[in-house]
């Protein structure tokens, strides 16, 4: 999951500010390394271990001139983060550079017949055998782009690249296979990105190249080869995402920004009510649904299972991407698939479209309009929360449940939900203004080393999402838990030590998620509930209580009570001394 960028510009000049500029927007993608290569009569290599600001201390990727170069950030997958394997990799003679992202599943066989031949290796990378590949077949007498298609006729595996030569220092050629990739022009040059925000200061419209296909960039344009090399001609997209949005705009994390940007984003998803009408449309008639999806994705799918199910009887199962290859085999032509996927870029569940379109009607309902997953299936559903930028899916999930709540309220016909969708914003702007009592509440509990969260019905997979949100950021081991699951094995872990949260909106099962929570007191648990404002109950059982708006039904209450489940990790985390942007081991963007 690492980013990659290249660039051309018209001009000759200070390509190290702009390629720095263009990576430190790729961070989320990891940051374990950073390096830059740059070409002004020779190439020139500047990378380590660390994140970007600090290795730009160090190195100062600023003063590197010349207008083309390549820019990589790393999270390290083959080999550890270490200096030598900071991307660009160099041949040997050091006339060929390269970046990388994704996996080689042949590296090693492939190692080891260029050792044997005679090439060199420093890292202990998968990514070194393609630089060592593109010299041997430079070497044969190819060209780059000739050496770079040969090259990836011996790959398995997952790529994007993007490379140059000072043998052919008029262009940077790039190519993929199951990672992502654009192509991107403005004012300034010619650009490569594994993804838009990199590139979004200097080049707005934009393709993304298919599978064997390589891009070629020169000062004078962009060209798009085919397998035989043979010009093919692509039309580009404007894209309307600004800089601005990808940027902190006076916030300390982006987190909170996007927090922040909750209410907009669901009001702005709700403007794509005609659009999904449309869809649902199209479609037509389904006997089955069945939604694919990972992380907090996978936890707005659950929410869409139980609305489908309950709205409109269709029958709906829920599969983690990654395990869809076990339990997917009984989809046919009236089923309907549906992907979440705040990147549209999330390997595994790309993988289960490929499959799925084989039988069965798919739909993408995704944030990133020119992801691979919005143009690979049949329908989209585009929600509207702008750029995320945080490891930590924030805006996106509510825009996700607001899209899938539409979509469930439309084919059930049932306007009295849709209505009160509406009502939404306004909830979450409260529930955000609780940001200073939840940040001192927070104090409470950054001592823990684990919590429970718990939640009945619609609030189960709010209660999944809100573990996900404190364990990824504040390290604290979390377990989200049907409420009533609980006794058949985890209450043995209950104790004094033990925060346990309470998700117990108003609603059906009201009474029994109380008999949950009074059973988690009697253990001694330091209980959190979220309620109902002026619910006498549960201020009586809880050492804790976040109270919401009344009127926040359980039908209604994923899209608001994940709120403070948020601020709450957001606070922790800083109280432990971490940076909610970028936790470790992790990335936004989840390619391999
Ligand atoms: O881009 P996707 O929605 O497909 O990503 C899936 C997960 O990797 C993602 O939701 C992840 O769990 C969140 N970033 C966690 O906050």
């Amino acid at each position: 999951m690492c980013g990659i960028v290249g660039c051309i510009l018209k001009e000759n000049k200070n390509v190290g500010s702009i390629l720095f500029n263009c990576i430190s927007k790729l961070e989320y993608r990891g940051y374990d390394s950073v390096g830059l290569a740059t070409y002004d009569n020779d190439i020139a290599v500047k990378k380590a271990k660390g994140d970007i600001e600090k290795v730009n201390g160090k190195l100062n990727f600023n003063n590197m001139e010349g207008n083309l170069g390549i820019a990589h950030t790393r999270w390290a997958s083959t080999g550890n983060p270490t200096d030598e394997n900071a991307h660009p990799h160099l041949d040997e003679t050091k006339s060929v550079a390269i970046v990388h992202n994704g996996t080689l599943e042949n590296y090693a066989i492939i190692k080891e017949e260029l050792i044997e031949n005679g090439y060199c290796f420093k890292s202990t990378t998968d990514s070194e055998v393609i630089v060592n590949l593109i010299r041997k077949y430079m070497n044969e007498g190819l060209n780059l782009e000739g050496a770079l298609r040969k090259t990836t006729e011996n790959l398995k595996g997952s790529y994007a690249i993007v490379a140059f030569t000072k043998d052919e220092p008029d262009k940077i050629i790039a190519t993929k296979k199951d990672s992502p990739l654009i192509v991107a022009y403005g004012d300034e040059g010619y650009f490569v990105a594994s993804d838009m925000p990199a590139v979004l200061d200097y080049a707005r419209n934009i393709i993304r190249p298919q599978e064997g296909e390589i891009a070629v960039l020169t000062k004078n344009g962009i060209e798009i080869h085919d397998e035989n090399g043979h010009e093919v001609k692509r039309k580009f997209r404007y894209i309307g995402w600004t800089p601005e949005m990808a940027q902190k705009e006076g916030y300390d994390y982006f987190m909170i920004k996007e927090i922040n940007e909750q209410s907009a984003a669901v009001k702005n998803t709700l403007g794509q009510k005609e659009n999904i009408q449309k869809v649902i449309n199209e479609i037509g008639k389904v006997n089955r649904i069945c939604f694919v999806a990972c992380g907090t994705s996978y936890h707005a799918s659950i929410t869409g299972k139980y609305l489908i199910e309950s709205l409109a009887g269709i029958p709906t199962d829920v599969v983690i991407a990654s395990e869809a290859r076990y339990s997917a085999k009984t989809w046919d032509k009236d089923t309907l698939v549906i992907f979440i996927s705040q990147s549209g870029e999330t390997y595994d569940s790309l993988m289960v479209l490929k499959e799925a379109k084989k039988t069965s009607k798919t739909l993408a309902i995704v944030n990133v309009a020119s992801s691979a997953m919005s143009e690979d299936a049949q329908y989209v559903i585009q929600t509207q929360a702008g750029p995320e930028i945080g490891v930590a899916a924030t805006k996106t999930y509510v825009a996700q449940l607001t899209a899938i709540y539409l979509f469930s309220g439309l084919i059930a016909g049932n306007n009295k939900l849709i209505d009160e969708l509406y009502e939404v914003p306004a909830y979450i702007d409260e529930a955000v203004g609780k940001s200073d009592s939840i940040k001192a509440l927070s104090k409470r509990y950054d001592f823990a080393d684990d919590a429970f969260y718990l939640g009945r019905g619609f609030s189960y997979p709010t209660a999944l999402e809100g573990a996900l949100k404190l364990k990824e950021i504040t390290y604290i081991h979390a377990e989200g838990y049907a409420a009533g699951e609980l006794k058949h094995g985890p209450l043995a872990l209950i104790d004094e030590k033990i925060p346990v949260i309470v998700i117990i909106p108003p609603g059906d099962d009201f009474n029994k998620t109380m008999i949950n929570l009074e059973e988690v007191k009697a253990r001694g648990a330091i209980v959190l509930s979220i309620g109902a404002e002026g619910d006498e109950k549960i201020a009586e059982n809880s050492g804790e209580f976040i109270e919401m708006n009344p009127n926040i039904k359980d039908i209604i209450a994923p899209l608001v009570y994940i709120v403070p489940l948020q601020l709450l990790s957001y606070y922790v985390t800083l109280d432990r001394g971490y940076n909610p942007d970028k936790p470790k081991n992790l990335a936004k963007v989840i390619t391999v």
